[in-house]
């Protein structure tokens, strides 16, 4: 099985490169399941149904959250509802939505997995102990699986790797919005990547104005950053291919196209 991973995408810029980029990557690659980080699909915070639905048209099968899960109020209406979109599976037992799904395309079932760090982010249940329970359950249906571990410190992803290596398919970190250049298969046949980056704005700060940015680091005010709808694009993912039979990685490709690609909003 192959499947194509797209990094944070970030507002209408990280949308709109997402459609236009999505059936050339398709064919490409050749790619049988696409997963996407939403988080900050729109306007850089969480994601509506509208746009979910919009990355269902355009081809995405599965959407992974973050830290940014929940800042479109509307996703507690729908995200019960289906099967397409995960959040981190160490949030809160109280919190709706789950963190692992399926998904079966051309007879190879994988199943998905969504969890958060807790290095320099809020203080969620222990990822590695969640993966493992996961693991062992998802194992139970197919070798395949796919991990997004969305985290803000390497070493965590690192290590996390590490932890997951001949247990998991692949480990791709996000988060970061900054595309790492660490891809490789470990020892024991999991496909690693610490950071896939992000899909919008080339030429602001993570996605963000970048007047804003550099506002809030001189002065410390608060200031509400906001994703622009015109300028650069670009589009940060991998490209993975799985042995269907024992669920180990046979490639890792990092995909990252950028500079010239223009949206006038
Ligand atoms: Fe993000
Ligand atoms: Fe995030």
């Amino acid at each position: 099985m192959k499947v194509l991973f797209i990094g944070d995408i970030v507002g209408s810029i990280g949308r709109n490169m997402l459609y236009d980029y999505l059936p050339r990557l398709k064919r490409k690659y050749a790619a049988d399941v696409i997963i996407a980080n939403g988080e900050n699909a729109a306007s850089g915070r969480g994601i509506t149904r509208a746009i979910f639905d919009d990355l269902l048209r355009a081809g995405v099968d599965i959407v992974t959250m973050g830290n940014h899960t929940w800042d479109q109020k509307e996703i507690y209406d729908f995200i019960d509802e289906t099967e397409y979109l995960i959040r981190p599976a160490n949030f809160s037992e109280e919190a709706p939505g789950k963190g692992m799904t399926t998904i079966t395309k051309n007879g190879i079932t994988m199943s998905v997995i969504n969890l958060h760090g807790r290095t320099f982010l809020p203080p969620h249940a222990d990822p590695f102990e969640k993966a493992d329970l996961l693991i062992e359950e998802a194992k139970k249906i197919s070798p395949l699986v796919f991990v997004d571990f969305h985290a803000e410190a390497t070493s965590e992803k690192i290590a996390m790797g590490w932890h997951l290596d001949g247990k998991a398919s692949v480990v791709v970190g996000t988060h970061t919005h900054v595309q790492t250049a660490d891809e490789r298969i470990l020892p024991n046949g999991t496909a690693y990547l610490t950071d896939a980056g992000m899909t919008g704005p080339y030429d602001e700060v993570l996605g963000m104005k970048k007047e804003d940015v550099i506002y809030r680091f001189k002065t410390n005010m608060p200031v509400r950053f906001e994703v622009p709808k015109k300028g650069r694009a670009q589009l940060s993912g991998l490209i993975v291919e799985i042995d269907d039979l024992n669920g180990k990685a046979k490639s890792i490709e990092r995909i990252l196209i950028n500079e010239d690609h223009r949206f006038e909003g």
